[in-house]
Formats: structure tokens, C-alpha cells, sequence
């Protein structure tokens, strides 16, 4: 049996607070902190980068989950390994020629491997980085156009995450985009069991309930 790993994705957070975000969530229930990296280039849209994760981790011992949405991953390798992210996830689009280096890279620095597929990309594309010598230890299905929080949840998905869970009963396989009360049931009965959330758990009166509904989908 896999395990739940609830990750509430900080971009929805206050950015201005995010070590009080932060602790926040935790108490709330949170297994793992989102933290959504994006270059203004592989994505239309900027966020942070080595510098901000190297502050927040002064505040906290909790597992920083990052997605990076960048054109050159192997670039921010070591600046994320010495800033303290414990989670590197990165696009299968941009390191078609490099990732057995890149993987390599991140787990010989210390941190977890993970690749990560755009809404078009075949799930395909991942079976030789999880069937590899060295394998990544994560596999990221976006559910909507990486960029933005707050949109629509792609179902249509769900086939990529069937398809993962049928070969790789342990994998840990991750869904990122629109999860929430109303989509967790599609995302967890597919197979997912690290759910990212932002706009539902940042929104919510109550983000320990939706924290705690999340974690109970993925439990039965
Ligand atoms: C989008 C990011 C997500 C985003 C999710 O590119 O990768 O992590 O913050 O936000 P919600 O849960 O609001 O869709
Ligand atoms: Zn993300």
C-alpha cells in the first residue's frame, strides 16, 4: 500500500507570510509543503526560486516538495540541494537527452527524484525513468496547464494515472491541478496518493477538514 502525502501547494499562500503559511498548513495536517517554481519561460508565469526555499527552510524541518516548471533543470540541481528542497521534481519535456545525468544529480545531492508530465505529454514518455538503473522515485501528473493555481481539473488524466498504478503498484504517483472535495474521489480511486492542493486548501474556512477529507480519500 502506498501512502497518503497531502501537499498543500504554498502558491496559493499569503508569499508575504510564508514561514507563518507554512507552519500554518502543517498544523492544519499537511505531510509535505508544495513549493511551485516557475521561470517565466518553460511557463508564462514567475515565481521563486533557491533563495526563498533557503529562508522558508531556516523556519522549518518539514519535507519541501518542489515542482520545477523551468527550462534548464540541472541548472538549479545544487542551488535547491544546498537551499534545502527535499523533493525535486522536474519536466520530462525539457530533458528528453539529459535525464539519466539529472536524476543521478538530484539523488546523489540528496533529494527525492521525481519527473513530471504536461497535460499532452503520453504518460509513455516516464516508463524508461522509472524502469531505469536509477530510477526516480516519484512520478508528477499535471491535471491542468502547468502555470497558474486555481484551474479547472483535467479527468481526462486519470488514464495516465491508471496506467502508472497498473504497472508500478508502489510508485508514488502525484496529481497537481484543480484537486479538491469534489475531484479527490476521481483522482485517488485512479490510483494517485500524493495530492497537491492549493486553491481548495488556501480558500477553505477550514483547511484542516479539506486537509483531512483529502487524506481519508486516499486512505479507503
Ligand atoms: C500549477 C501548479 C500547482 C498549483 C495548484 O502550475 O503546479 O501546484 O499551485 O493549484 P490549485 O490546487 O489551485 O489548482
Ligand atoms: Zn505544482
Amino acid at each position: 500500500m502506498v501512502k497518503a502525502k497531502i501537499a498543500p501547494s504554498m502558491l496559493s499562500s499569503d508569499f508575504s507570510n510564508l514561514a507563518s503559511e507554512a507552519e500554518r498548513m502543517l498544523r492544519c495536517g499537511a505531510d509535505w509543503l508544495h513549493m511551485d517554481i516557475m521561470d517565466g519561460h518553460f511557463v508564462p508565469n514567475l515565481t521563486i526560486g533557491a533563495p526563498v526555499i533557503e529562508s522558508l527552510r531556516k523556519h522549518t524541518d518539514a519535507y519541501l516538495d518542489c515542482h520545477l516548471m523551468v527550462t534548464n533543470p540541472l541548472d538549479y540541481v545544487e542551488p535547491f540541494a544546498k537551499a534545502g528542497a527535499s523533493g525535486f521534481t522536474f519536466h520530462v519535456e525539457v530533458c528528453e537527452d539529459n535525464w539519466q545525468e539529472l536524476v543521478k544529480e538530484i539523488k546523489s545531492k540528496g533529494m527525492k527524484a521525481g519527473v513530471s508530465l504536461k497535460p499532452g505529454t503520453p504518460v509513455e514518455k516516464v516508463y524508461p525513468l522509472v524502469e531505469a538503473k536509477d530510477p526516480v522515485e516519484m512520478v508528477l501528473i499535471m491535471t491542468v496547464e502547468p502555470g497558474f493555481g486555481g484551474q479547472k481539473f483535467m479527468p481526462e488524466m486519470m488514464d495516465k494515472v491508471r496506467a502508472l498504478r497498473t504497472k508500478y503498484p508502489s510508485l508514488d504517483i502525484e496529481v497537481d491541478g484543480g484537486l479538491g472535495p469534489s475531484t479527490i474521489d476521481v483522482a485517488t480511486s485512479a490510483g494517485a496518493n500524493c495530492i497537491v492542493a492549493g486553491s481548495s486548501v488556501f480558500g477553505a474556512p477550514d483547511p484542516a477538514q479539506v486537509i483531512s477529507l483529502l487524506r481519508k480519500s486516499v486512505e479507503d
